[in-house]
């Protein structure tokens, strides 16, 4: 079987940068990605400037590749047929209802997403896992292409996906590795080829990682969890570090130049977001548990403890410094991504900060350049608390015009270029409470800087 078309279900974060890497560096192949949502098909095709993903070069790379061999499409059935090679890019939250909710993850969308693999297939196909997903799914997706489909080998792969928002698409043309699972058998060792082929095309051959499947799947739960790991024992020892006054980047500088633990990760902040490292160890304690390994579960549990004290010894720290008082308080609050560079607010602290800070009364003036108001505010409403009334103290905030506010505190969330280059001088800062929630302005002369 020659791979001369590639279907990639699911036009998210995962799999319109990953294709569209793909495509770029493998002219030699169409590749289609397709999803059930039409709005989002059409901003993939509509203009450059507002695809529904932000990430730098991701413009670029669409630009050379869509309409040659990259496209997007409402059409799944035709494309899933007329492929040889299924991408499963599809998204897995955290389940929100029945057995394991709050920790499982919920595989209704992979499911679903199976059963249009089996219905539209005419012929065999390799069938490639990219969306994060427990231990074991593979052999669920492998039953319901058998259950629901006549004669087709399906051959499943796991290569699961490692790039950074904000840095995804650097991460796709250099990536560390590329992890490819697959069965020990010989279609098995064939499909995991003909991958490794594709990725042949611009990554080194040495860093091409194949393994069984649920290697695999478990490396990826097992590689974001340490990393996670690392930010919650830095995170950890900035409590430390405030009641023992030591400095925790001094602290990071410290420890990170240890060689054999080395200086990533290790920056303090409000918390990691994001929609992987949550969910991921998330399914990894699930995991545990699954297998009565209770120790263990708890110990990766933790890391996720420890977030939730960082983030609400945040919002604490800032309610104590306005006397315990935030009624008709003006506060700024600078970036509502997870972090910089991304339009991705999935998971991000500033949605659990802020909730600390409108229930104690705050008035909130939010900015962030790289996602719009209306979905700040439906962030806010999926937290549920619309209902509170809590969404009628939060404003839009033009950055431009950030000394006309009256502001009392300034809360900078997340590292981003803007206000990492701002000139805080020409501010008149000295009756404003500017809470560093990075350290990230720990260079800049500002007075009334609260650190973590
Ligand atoms: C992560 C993994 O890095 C990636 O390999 C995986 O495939 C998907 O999950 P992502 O969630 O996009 O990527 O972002 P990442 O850069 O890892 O940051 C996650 C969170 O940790 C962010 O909120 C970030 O601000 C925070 N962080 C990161 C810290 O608080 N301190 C640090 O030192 C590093
Ligand atoms: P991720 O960060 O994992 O890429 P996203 O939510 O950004 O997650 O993207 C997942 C995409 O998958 C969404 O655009 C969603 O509409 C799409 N999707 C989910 N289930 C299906 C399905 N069964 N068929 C087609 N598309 C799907």
């Amino acid at each position: 079987m020659q791979i001369k078309n590639i279907c990639c279900i699911g036009a998210g974060y995962v799999g319109g940068p990953t294709m569209a890497v793909i495509a770029l560096k493998c002219p030699q192949i169409k590749v289609t990605v397709v999803d059930a949502n039409k709005e989002k098909i059409k901003s993939w095709n509509g203009p450059l400037k507002s695809l529904p993903v932000y990430e730098p070069g991701l413009m670029e790379v669409v630009k050379e590749a869509r309409g040659r061999n990259l496209f997007f499409s409402e059409d799944i059935a035709g494309n899933i047929e007329n492929s040889e090679m299924i991408f499963m890019a599809v998204n897995t939250p955290t389940k929100k209802e029945g057995d394991g909710a709050g920790m499982a993850a919920d595989l209704s969308f992979v499911e679903s997403c199976a059963k249009d693999i089996a219905k539209f297939s005419r012929s065999d196909k390799i069938v490639i896992e990219k969306s994060t997903l427990p231990v074991r799914t593979a052999e669920k997706i492998k039953e319901i292409l058998k259950e629901n489909s006549k004669n087709i080998h399906f051959e499943i792969l796991s290569n699961p996906e490692f790039l950074a928002e904000g840095t995804a698409i650097n991460d796709l043309f250099k990536s560390n590795r590329v992890l490819i699972g697959g069965d020990d058998t010989k279609t098995g060792k064939k499909a995991i080829k003909k991958l490794v082929e594709i990725y042949s095309n611009w990554i080194p051959k040495e860093k091409i990682l194949t393994t069984n499947v649920w290697s695999s799947e478990l490396a990826k739960l097992a590689s974001n969890a340490m990393l996670a790991q690392r930010i919650s024992s830095i995170n950890s020892l900035s409590a430390l570090c405030q009641k023992t006054g030591a400095n925790i980047g001094e602290l990071s500088i410290a420890i990170g130049s240890d060689q054999r633990i080395g200086p990533h990760f290790l920056q303090p902040s409000v918390g990691f977001g994001g929609s992987c490292f949550q969910k991921d160890i998330l399914n990894l304690v699930y995991l545990c548990k699954n297998y009565g390994l209770n120790e263990v579960a708890e110990y990766w549990h933790q890391v996720i403890k420890i977030n939730n004290h960082q983030r609400d010894r945040f919002a604490r720290k800032i309610i104590k410094h306005f006397d315990e008082n935030l009624k008709g308080k003006k506060i700024a609050i600078l970036g509502w991504a997870f972090k910089e560079r991304t339009n991705d607010s999935r998971e991000s602290s500033s949605i659990y900060i802020c909730k600390k800070l409108l229930k104690n009364g705050a008035e909130l003036f939010i900015h962030d350049p790289n996602l719009s108001f209306e979905k700040v505010i439906e962030d806010i409403d999926q937290h549920r608390f619309s209902n509170d009334e809590l969404v009628k103290d939060v404003n839009p905030l033009d950055f431009n015009k950030i000394s006309e506010y009256n502001l009392e505190g300034i809360v900078l969330m997340n590292n981003e270029h803007l206000y990492l280059n701002f000139d805080w001088k020409k501010l008149d800062l000295d009756n404003i409470l500017f809470f560093d929630g990075r350290n990230g302005l720990k260079d800049h002369e500002i007075p009334n800087h609260i650190c973590l």
